[in-house]
């Protein structure tokens, strides 16, 4: 089956997703989805990329081997030198490029059709023609290019989030660089306004350097007083990095956060607050929204012609961007719940319309619009202006309901999102259920080992299937209890203590329950996912299986209320529950039995389930939850009409 393939080197973190008959998926490079765009030089001359790389550096402890952030070095005449061999940075990201498409391949079954990679918009022709070396290097012998905010459009063009005639602007802020455009969607097509533009050396990265700069100085110069040419502490160094990184994305959802600073002379403690990292950002989060208006003004309009900013990027979850964008140009801003997957999402949507050209005529692979694309490996200069991207395939806009879209309402408030999701998000107008229907078996989330999950025989009804418990007095492993809200749609995993948003809270009520109380005015939900994989659980669908669990209802829901299963981002089924649960007496414990093929009708992968329980809604709620499990040969389910 011909397919398309978006890969996102990333100066952080690389990324893959694929389009095929089905739909728009990630491909999961690691549990994690990502991985870090790291190499490692073996001394025997091997490159070795990703966690692999990671490790090797971990346990050879030789951590002059390992490169990162090595993308903005793309066209420095000067290599980068890993124990002692010297490496041009487009050999280190062919290396990263080379171990991703295999793995795409293996995972697929076989090779794609069309390979679409991203770049800054910012790159010049230079850089671009530094970045052609690297699909050469790699033996891809065609492949394309598109800039990363544009990829990022087409991402939002697919999930149906722009309207005809809407201009947005897409504001790309990841670890290396920051990136912006601005399009207009008309008759099913992306205009491209404007030149998009960037600026260089402002991302992630810097605010990680800048957190470290920070310790550093509370510690009185003990984290620089480190020396680098010492084993020992060169490692302290690092985990002082790592853990600075870490409390940087936490203080995107906490108020504060303890580090410990892992000195050769003991720990040092010290409590770092978001309004310490906002003042130290401040000044070049202000460049960003500078160079927005900027962007704004090359495309001859005002930031009042736009209807809405579109975030990309993962620092672009730092509240004070979202703050700021909102409030420099008082237009609505609208987050992925993944901005991480964002553009090789949006590069595997654009690389479709090229898989399906190939299978019609074998190359030139000509860009979507019929203008001249850009060819990774050099060629016909990328239209900078006014470029038409057909909005891929309309399967794709079909298939890809689950709107993933966080609305920015006002000042300093906190964000609104208008649909939710463990990894895809359910819409209002969405009446049963959104879903991306991933065609192919996908391999469990971090598992290499993708042809024995395309092979297992899972086609066989068993009559003796036993009941996979999701929660039983608690998470059963590998399942974790999780809430998301408007306060954290990353979800926050929580134990027996149980945990508290906003919108939402869930407490284990001591006698097997799961109290699960909305407070209304935003939405929230609870779940039950593997966070490290995903399962095969088709032979519960095959044996007329349900997703079964006992309710009670205290307050019946103010609002439409989802149950739904997710198959990993953006691939996820729902059905409307709200007048199931309004039926219920109050108080009175019921057991619901939703009839799995309620959601696989509607376009659940069960091969690919990682979170087999989650329950959604807007409004007030208030129930318990309990024994939480699939069952095979269940007769007495409930018919999925009833329940909406
Ligand atoms: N919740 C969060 N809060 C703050 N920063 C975050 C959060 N999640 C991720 N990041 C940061 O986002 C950056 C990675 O984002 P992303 O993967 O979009 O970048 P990239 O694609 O590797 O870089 P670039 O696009 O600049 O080449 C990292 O610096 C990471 O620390
Ligand atoms: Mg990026």
């Amino acid at each position: 089956m011909p397919y398309g393939v978006g890969i996102d080197l990333g100066t952080s973190f690389t990324s893959a997703a694929v389009h095929g008959h089905g739909g728009t998926r990630m491909v999961p490079l690691s549990p994690g989805v990502v991985i870090p765009s790291v190499v490692y030089a073996t001394p025997d001359g091997r490159l070795l990329t990703g966690a692999a790389a990671e490790h090797a550096a971990r346990a050879g402890g030789d951590s002059s081997r390992l490169a990162r952030g090595f993308k903005r070095r793309l066209g420095d005449p000067t290599p980068l030198v890993l124990g002692g061999a010297a490496y041009s940075p487009a050999a280190l990201m062919a290396a990263q490029l080379r171990e991703v498409l295999t793995h795409v391949t293996r995972v697929e079954g076989e090779p794609p059709d069309s390979v679409v990679l991203t770049c800054p918009a910012i790159w010049g022709p230079y850089r671009r023609e530094h970045f052609a070396e690297v699909p050469r290097l790699a033996n891809v012998p065609s492949s394309q290019l598109i800039t990363e905010p544009e990829a990022a459009a087409t991402h939002y063009s697919v999930e149906r989030t722009l309207g005809d005639g809407e201009v947005v602007a897409v504001y790309d802020l990841g670890g290396g660089t920051f990136d912006t455009t601005i399009l207009r969607m008309r008759a099913g097509e992306m205009e491209i306004l404007g030149t998009p533009e960037g600026i260089e050396h402002l991302g992630g990265i810097d605010f990680d350097e800048t957190m470290l700069a920070h310790v550093d100085d509370r510690l009185d110069g003990a984290v620089s007083a480190l020396d680098r040419n010492d084993p020992a502490q060169a490692a302290a160094l690092a985990e002082t990095r790592a853990r600075c990184v870490r409390a940087k994305e936490t203080l995107s959802t906490e108020p504060d956060v303890e580090l410990t600073v892992p000195l050769p002379s003991g720990p040092r403690r010290l409590l770092v607050t978001r309004l310490e990292l906002n003042e130290m950002i401040r000044p070049s989060v202000r460049l960003t929204t500078d160079g927005l208006r900027r962007t704004i003004s090359s495309a001859g309009l005002r930031p009042e012609d736009l209807s809405a900013i579109l975030l990309a990027g993962g620092s672009s979850r730092i509240p004070l961007v979202q703050q700021f964008v909102h409030e420099e140009f008082g237009k609505p801003v609208r987050a992925a719940l993944h901005p991480k997957f964002t553009v090789a999402l949006g590069a595997a949507a654009s690389a479709a319309r090229s898989s399906q050209e190939s299978t019609q005529r074998l190359s030139p692979v000509s860009p979507p619009g019929g203008f001249p694309r850009q060819t990774a490996t050099g060629g016909t200069p990328l239209r900078r202006r006014k470029w038409l991207v057909p909005v891929a395939a309309a399967a794709v806009v079909a298939l890809v309901a689950a709107v993933t879209t966080l609305i920015l309402t006002a000042g300093n408030e906190p964000v609104q999102e208008a649909s939710a999701g463990s990894g895809s998000t359910p819409t209002e107008s969405t009446t049963t259920t959104s879903a991306a229907v991933a065609p192919s078996i996908a391999p469990p989330v971090g598992g290499s080992a993708s042809t024995s999950t395309r092979t297992e025989p899972t086609q066989q009804t068993q009559s003796d299937l036993p009941t996979l418990w999701v929660y039983d007095n608690g998470p059963v492993p590998p399942f974790h209890s999780l809430i998301a809200s408007t306060d954290n749609w990353a979800g926050v995993d929580f134990g027996e203590e149980g945990a508290r948003q906003k919108p939402i809270s869930a407490t284990p009520d001591g006698q097997g329950g799961l109290r699960v109380t909305w407070a209304g005015g935003s939405p929230g939900q609870i779940y039950i996912q593997n966070v490290a994989d995903a399962r095969d659980l088709t032979s519960y669908v095959n044996s007329r299986g349900a997703l079964v669990f006992d309710v009670v209802v205290h307050t019946a829901p103010a609002d439409r209320t989802t149950v739904a299963v997710h198959c990993i981002y953006p691939c996820a089924s729902e059905v409307v529950a709200t007048k199931m649960f309004r039926g219920m007496p109050p108080g009175g414990k019921v057991t619901v039995k939703i009839p799995l093929t309620c959601f696989t009708a509607h376009g659940l992968n069960a091969a690919m389930v990682n979170t087999p329980f989650l329950v959604y809604t807007a409004g007030a709620f208030d129930a318990t939850f309990s024994n939480i499990r699939w069952e095979a040969n269940v007769s007495d389910a409930t018919p999925c009409t009833d329940m909406g």
